[in-house]
């Protein structure tokens, strides 16, 4: 098990900075990123958690366009609010840069583009783009509005479409329209240099063999090999971006696609980490040229191709970087809305929940991230309902942990004292052995379910093991057995203490606020993954938490 003692590089997909977080983006590509890091470093992992604001292309041109700003200041507006809302639900980045900012970032991806230059893997082409002619633009991206030619779903962007989640270029987009001026875009030709992608369809389908991620993904991954892969241009004709760095006159002008540049901001904000650590920038090589460490990336569905194809090819073209271990994909989530129909999140339409107000109106952060992981759509798209998570949180976290938790810590307090008392070991009964077994093959399963980044699953083992939790004291019930047997009862009350403390542990990743408190309870400062089904020691102090968690009307 060499590989238990790697060194782990996270990264979650950089979010464009051109508007607020929603639950959609958290349950996605942030919460389970986190939950994973924060997994991590309870076993003892060295971990890196890298993130930052993805600036440029053509989706922040538009909202500048839109709220009369620069692109500049709508992303660094973007950004800070977004910084603020990870936060807020404790989401905790090593570093949190951003493609226009970072220092590091513009020259890192030159100098990668370069290097795929210099290897001669780009093909300068003159081929035809879409043009605006009242407003005399070339249209890229986002900036083209059609119908996908894959699966007939109209008004898609013109980079992919969402409902099948294929790349569209100027052949597979039907009917463009300018979304600058609302007409019909032309066609007219300008140059570009393209990445071959075909010459790297051997390097991704080997890696494909080893890497780590759902089935669904790579089923996904697989049949987008299946289809071959294409050539597909690396420069843009737009003014915000990070320009080509060729001495060319037909360069002049253009900027890097954003989906070159925006994977390379995962190495240009480690070298940001690096020097905010105090070491020298170049050390990222560290993180991602070394055999030592893992590199894990979690995104959303829609970034799948940009990483599982389009991300292991230019790393295999540049070919100094390791690939990464594991890609962890989520697939989007829906939300219905009380009387309404199950709808896409969307901002256009009103249809969200944003952090920004959840947090404004005083939500508990915990909450929402454990109904976001009740919740996770994992496998599958799932539906986040507002009432739903009012409900998860009065019976699961307020009935069921709370109130276990808060009740055997009041008890032994004012019953047995403040500290976790001996006990006589003749009196525990093969029902206390039980339960301490639980705690033993619930920590396994976790553990499992962990390193299979199965967070769902790992929730729900915790809750089963809470209900039962649950059933032991009742079973037990301490409150009758103090009258007649004390001794008997400290066995109940030491066993259950236990319990809390494995809660404590392993609810550290889920819920950090909450566990932080319950493990201060046990006078806990460094919990830690592997000792949590060890026992206390007696003579621990120990305190009572208050209400974990209020009940929600
Ligand atoms: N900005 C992209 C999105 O929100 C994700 C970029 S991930 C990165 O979909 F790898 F490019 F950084
Ligand atoms: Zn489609």
């Amino acid at each position: 098990m060499s590989s238990d003692k790697k060194r782990v590089l996270v990264t979650s997909g950089l979010p464009y900075s051109n508007g607020r977080l929603h639950v959609g983006h958290i349950a996605g590509a942030y919460l389970p990123a986190d939950i994973y890091v924060r997994y991590l470093r309870l076993t003892g992992r060295e971990v890196s958690f890298v993130c930052g604001s993805d600036d440029h292309g053509v989706a922040i041109m538009l909202t500048a366009d839109k709220e009369g700003k620069t692109p500049a200041e709508v992303a660094e507006h973007y950004h800070k609010l977004q910084k603020a809302d990870f936060e807020g639900l404790g989401i905790h980045f090593d570093v949190y840069g951003s493609t226009s900012q970072t220092k590091f970032h513009a020259k890192t991806s030159q100098d990668f583009f370069l290097k795929l230059f210099e290897k001669n893997y780009f093909e300068k082409k003159v081929t035809r783009q879409h043009y605006d002619e009242s407003k005399q633009v070339f249209l890229p991206d986002r900036y083209v509005k059609g119908t996908c030619s894959f699966c007939g779903t109209p008004d898609q962007n013109g980079d992919q479409c969402e409902n099948c989640g294929k790349v569209l270029d100027i052949d597979t987009l039907k009917d463009p329209i300018s979304v600058l001026s609302g007409k019909p875009a032309s066609v007219r030709e300008t140059t570009h240099w393209f990445l071959d992608l075909t010459q790297f369809q051997g390097a991704v389908e080997k890696w494909l063999q080893h890497a780590e991620m759902r089935d669904t993904t790579k089923n996904y991954v697989k049949s987008l090999l299946a289809q071959g892969l294409v050539k597909r241009s690396m420069t843009r004709d737009i003014s915000w971006g990070i320009p080509v760095p060729l001495d060319d006159p037909e360069a002049k002008g253009k900027v890097l696609y954003v989906w070159f540049d925006a994977p390379i901001g995962y190495i240009s904000n480690t070298m940001q980490l690096c020097e905010a650590r105090g070491q020298k920038p170049e050390q990222y090589t560290e993180w991602w040229k070394s055999p030592d460490t893992e590199i894990v990336h979690f995104i959303g569905e829609d970034n799948t191709i940009f990483h599982c194809v389009i991300w292991i090819a230019m790393l295999s073209a540049e070919g100094s970087f390791q690939l990464p271990k594991a890609v962890v994909v989520n697939q989007f989530l829906n939300i219905k809305f009380p009387d309404k129909e199950v709808e896409k999140i969307s901002k256009s339409r009103g249809t969200a929940v944003w952090i920004g107000d959840y947090l404004a109106e005083g939500g508990n952060p915990d909450v929402l991230r454990y109904y976001l992981t009740a919740i996770a759509p994992e496998k599958a798209r799932t539906v986040y309902k507002p009432e739903d998570l009012q409900l998860r949180n009065n019976t699961d976290l307020a009935n069921t942990l709370g109130n276990f938790v808060n009740r055997i810590l009041s008890f032994t307090l004012k019953h047995v004292g403040s500290q976790v008392p001996e006990i006589d070991s003749s009196l525990i009964s093969a029902e206390d052995r039980k339960f301490a077994d639980c705690l033993k093959s619930a920590l396994a399963n976790l553990t499992e379910q962990m390193n299979q980044f199965a967070f769902k699953s790992a929730l729900e083992t915790i809750m089963e093991f809470s209900r039962e939790c649950n059933r032991y004291v009742d079973e037990r019930a301490p409150w009758v057995t103090r009258k007649t047997d004390m001794e008997r009862t400290k066995v109940t009350l030491v066993y259950s203490l236990n319990a809390i403390k494995l809660l404590g542990t392993v609810l550290t990743p889920f819920l950090p606020f909450a566990a932080e408190k319950i493990n201060g309870c046990l006078s806990i400062q460094k919990p830690n993954w592997e000792d949590a089904a060890q026992p206390l020691k007696s003579g621990t102090e120990i305190s009572a938490p208050g209400i974990l968690f209020s009940k929600m009307e």
